[in-house]
């Protein structure tokens, strides 16, 4: 085992959250407020989409995620878990805040949530509407289960919190620093950004010593990720010609993005173990 890998056990994560702190409500969002009012349509449209995924993203990662609290081991893990529930919910308060500040639509999460859902993927719901409400409910239904919960984590974190979320942060990061554009949003985004290395760091810690412990466990990784890689690939994908959405302002192709996503998935994989050859 690397010798840094020791360090990301539950409690040394802990202590690091406790170092960590910030508000979703101390972020000077004035210059975004400004730019937000002379955006151009385009710009505009697709800032919107990549807020939307967020905003219902973050939603579901919150309200779904008790059920691996109560599953916890020791009591140190039990302790790390419920700072990453309080994270999550951070996470949806800055979003819900940028929605209601910038955007200038004030409302209540559960508006800003359903709004939200009317700009995300067919896959993207697959993923977080399908998968993870019926991983979760599984998981409250057999807390001890070790299948149930090596699924529900190697969903949450392995495929949500690291193929898609830091694929997400990384192009739509490098797009708006290039351009100069919303410095308050990319400001929390990357306090999110670093919040999330945590819980990835738990995932990666958890399902390492989960298969080490017992090797059919393997299985439920390799399983989970089959069943859920071809939606995860579609929602990274532009969309289809006919939407007016115009990824090119991003940049970068399809192909890159998705190749970020999978040398990553690949590096963390052979951490845990299963090799994404093994599939
Ligand atoms: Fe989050
Ligand atoms: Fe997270």
């Amino acid at each position: 085992m690397p010798e840094d890998f020791q360090l990301n056990d539950s409690q040394t994560l802990y202590r690091r959250w406790e170092d960590s702190q910030w508000s979703p409500f101390a972020i000077d969002l004035s210059d975004d407020r400004r730019q937000w009012e002379a955006f151009p349509a385009d710009r505009r449209e697709l800032v919107l989409f990549v807020l939307s995924s967020l905003m219902v993203a973050e939603e579901r990662i919150t309200t779904k995620f008790s059920g691996l609290v109560g599953a916890h081991g020791s009591e140190e893990e039990a302790t790390f878990l419920s700072t990453q529930q309080v994270d999550e919910a951070r996470h949806m308060q800055f979003y819900a805040r940028f929605r209601d500040e910038v955007v200038a639509e004030p409302g209540l999460i559960a508006a800003h949530v359903a709004s939200a859902r009317k700009h995300v993927s067919p896959a993207f719901r697959r993923i977080f509407d399908d998968e993870l409400v019926e991983a979760h409910d599984r998981l409250l239904a057999n807390p001890s289960g070790a299948a149930e919960k090596v699924r529900f984590v190697t969903l949450y974190h392995l495929i949500l919190e690291s193929t898609l979320g830091l694929t997400s942060f990384k192009f739509t990061t490098d797009y708006l620093t290039g351009e100069d554009l919303l410095p308050g949003f990319v400001e929390g985004y990357s306090k999110i950004h670093h919040d999330e290395t945590r819980h990835i760091a738990y995932g990666v810690w958890f399902l390492r010593q989960s298969v080490a412990a017992d090797p059919l466990l393997e299985d439920v990784v390799r399983a989970t990720l089959r069943d859920l890689l071809p939606s995860v690939a579609e929602s990274l994908s532009p969309p289809p010609t006919e939407s007016s959405l115009d990824f090119d302002l991003l940049g970068t192709s399809g192909e890159e993005i998705r190749d970020f996503a999978l040398s990553g998935l690949r590096r963390r994989l052979d951490l845990i173990g299963v090799p994404l050859e093994s599939l």
